[in-house]
């Protein structure tokens, strides 16, 4: 009997296993076909609208077919480089702190980056060396789940469960600031061998104002985002960047509420929210050993440090980088192309 059991349940695997290759090998086909552009140190595919490394598009892809979403799921989701590892670093010190007390030696956050300790959904590569989505499935409820996916690209069957009893807190950024942030990022880069690639800045200025960067057109990303935000607003969180560095306090208040672990007037008096903001502060998060050596991940050729998720943090820093001419190409599209919606960037 165990012997067939055996048998059988190697036969299922086999013919699981065989299934996912079949579903990768359609979807590297689909991707294969879609139009390319290079630019931001890589190679970029247009998706739905949206401009995505090919590698997560094949992520995207293979979630649509086999992602399982959970009641109490919690996706954090961002445009890139606008406070992704901050919002990941808040939410996981606020959903755990009863497990993990503020100020304890074992806090995670002393020994694991940021970006570890909430995995990207579309790119298992960066966790699991390719062992496809087994990673999302062990992960304890309520998971903490981050995507740079735009709303209109998430799995039906994830949309549904969030309609139903999931949320989502997506955080926004000034974009000059932002585009200044990829740039660097970008440009930081480095190829295995040690080798920098070097955009030019008004290059990719031109790249970022066409719609042209990784996932975007950047305004579509957020505008989808937040018309979802104004008509169900206890489903989608909108943030601000600047709010949260100018108001932070006040704005971690609101991000434990709507998670749905609101901070007790015990808490409050405590200064625990307090503690969650120094805690999970640029100065604290990149002066820790742990977010300053070693790699974050490998894609492709390119080779991404723990490090490059902290560079300034400061409101603003695009005037040091961009003249005012620069700048007002960037205001006077996203003026164009927010117009009417009511989002002010
Ligand atoms: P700058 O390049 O402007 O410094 P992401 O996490 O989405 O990739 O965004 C990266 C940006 O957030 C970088 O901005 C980085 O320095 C900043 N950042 C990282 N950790 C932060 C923190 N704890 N508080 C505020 N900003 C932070």
């Amino acid at each position: 009997m165990a012997a067939q059991a055996k048998d059988e349940s190697a036969a299922i695997s086999s013919d699981e296993s065989q299934e996912q290759e079949d579903t990768s090998t359609i979807i590297t086909a689909l991707v294969s076909k879609l139009p390319t552009r290079q630019g931001w140190s890589q190679s970029y595919v247009l998706y739905n609208n949206y401009w995505i490394n090919p590698l997560f598009v094949h992520g995207i892809l293979r979630l649509h077919t086999t992602f399982k979403p959970r009641h109490d799921d919690i996706i954090l989701a961002s445009n890139p480089k606008c406070g992704t590892t901050w919002m990941k670093a808040l939410a996981f010190t606020i959903i755990n702190r009863s497990r993990y007390e503020l100020g304890n030696n074992d806090h995670p956050l002393l020994s694991r980056h940021p970006q570890e300790l909430v995995p990207f959904m579309e790119t298992p590569t960066c966790h699991t060396n390719g062992d496809g989505l087994n990673y999302l499935e062990a992960l304890p409820s309520p998971r903490l789940l981050a995507t740079h996916m735009p709303l209109s690209l998430f799995p039906p069957q994830l949309s549904s469960s969030i309609a139903a009893s999931g949320r989502v807190v997506y955080v926004c950024r000034e974009p000059k600031d932002a585009f200044v942030s990829r740039w660097h990022f970008a440009s930081k880069f480095r190829r295995c061998g040690g080798e920098h690639s070097t955009d030019n800045l008004e290059s990719a200025l031109d790249m970022f104002i066409q719609g042209f960067s990784p996932y975007g057109p950047f305004w579509d990303h957020c505008l989808e985002y937040w018309r979802q935000s104004i008509s169900s607003p206890e489903k989608i969180l909108f943030l601000k960047y600047e709010d949260m560095m100018s108001e932070p306090v006040k704005h971690i208040v609101r991000l434990a509420t709507f998670l749905g672990v609101p901070f007790s007037v015990k808490e409050e008096e405590d200064g625990v929210p307090k503690e969650v903001v120094r805690l999970c502060s640029f100065d604290s998060l990149s002066g820790m050993c742990v977010n300053q050596l070693g790699e974050f991940a490998r894609l492709q050729d390119k080779v991404i440090d723990k490090s490059d998720f902290f560079r300034k943090g400061v409101v603003g820093d695009w005037v040091n980088h961009m003249s005012e001419e620069m700048g007002r190409k960037i205001d006077r599209v996203m003026e164009e192309k927010l117009k009417g919606s009511g989002l002010v960037l």
